[in-house]
């Protein structure tokens, strides 16, 4: 395994001041995070949408604490160095501040995560500031907000007229004073998205689908290869599709099992021939 150093909120930081757009994908498993080590991202999220691409769940609600704990804690495990987030499941923040407290500290001590990110603007404010004062950096997360896809009336673009636009200008601005050392943009046309990077002083921000001007760059890791059957967002790019590779490897399986061609000395392991015989002697046979 190729050292790398850990990211930092220093480096991060760091990079931004150099104008070096920052790398972020979700992660689920060990394997993907040990790849994603290897490929230097930079931050690495557990996102909430592990209960489509993992469990199968039709959206993120059903999804809790111990779900995303066992699944950052393994992404940890493959990727030591990246800057990692725990994202906060529905029902895990919203309640109240005592509770967005307790739940982001297991995200740190259970899992290793670096930080959390939640969903909303002003109203979660509160929340926010709770868990920055105990010492837990957070992520906000704006625009399409797949917790509230209800209340936004579907999965949709938003801020696209100058009163929606303007509601999430001002939150970004609100969880960079409430300590958010970062916002998530997403879905968001690119313009609003430019002006809310412009405007960030002490926050970065990151792009899902909103556009190239930001300080870095999300993408849904199984959208990037293929990997989640149901739906492909138009704002996904495929850079490889891997799920076509790994279906015909399926499928060639099953025809060499059939066939008999499958395995071959190559995939088993043998056995002397007097100790064979001695085994035939002691069974009887
Ligand atoms: O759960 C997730 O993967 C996310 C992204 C959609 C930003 O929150």
């Amino acid at each position: 395994m190729t050292e790398r150093k850990k990211m930092t909120l220093p480096s991060l930081f760091a990079k931004v001041a150099a104008g070096q757009p920052l790398t972020m994908l979700t992660c689920y498993d060990y394997s993907t995070a040990y790849l994603q080590e290897q490929a230097g991202i930079d931050i690495v999220l557990v996102g909430d949408s592990l209960g489509m691409t993992m469990l199968g769940y039709e959206g993120t609600l059903p999804v809790t604490m111990d779900d995303m704990i066992r699944h950052a804690a393994a992404v940890r495990r493959g990727t030591p160095s990246a800057w990692l987030i725990g994202d906060m499941p529905y029902m895990s923040y919203q309640p109240s501040v005592e509770s967005a407290i307790r739940n982001a500290g297991r995200f740190m001590a259970e899992a290793g995560c670096d930080c959390v990110k939640l969903e909303g603007g002003t109203e979660m404010l509160p929340q926010v500031a709770g868990i920055v004062r105990a010492g837990i950096p957070v992520m906000g997360h704006l625009g399409l907000t797949p917790q509230s896809v209800s209340a936004l009336g579907g999965f949709r673009v938003q801020g696209k007229g100058a009163e929606q636009a303007r509601k999430i200008v001002e939150d970004a601005r609100a969880l960079e004073e409430a300590g958010a050392f970062a916002v998530l943009l997403e879905m968001v046309p690119d313009r609003v998205c430019e002006l809310i990077t412009d405007r960030a002083r002490t926050s970065f921000i990151i792009s899902l689908g909103s556009g190239p001007r930001a300080h870095g760059q999300l993408l849904i890791y199984h959208d990037m290869f293929g990997l989640y059957p149901r739906f492909k967002p138009r704002m996904a790019k495929l850079y490889a599709d891997a799920g076509k590779v790994i279906g015909e490897g399926l499928a060639a399986y099953v025809g060499e099992v059939q066939e008999g061609a499958f395995p071959q000395p190559e995939n088993y392991f043998g056995m002397p021939d007097e100790a064979y015989e001695e085994l035939r002697r002691l069974i009887g046979e």
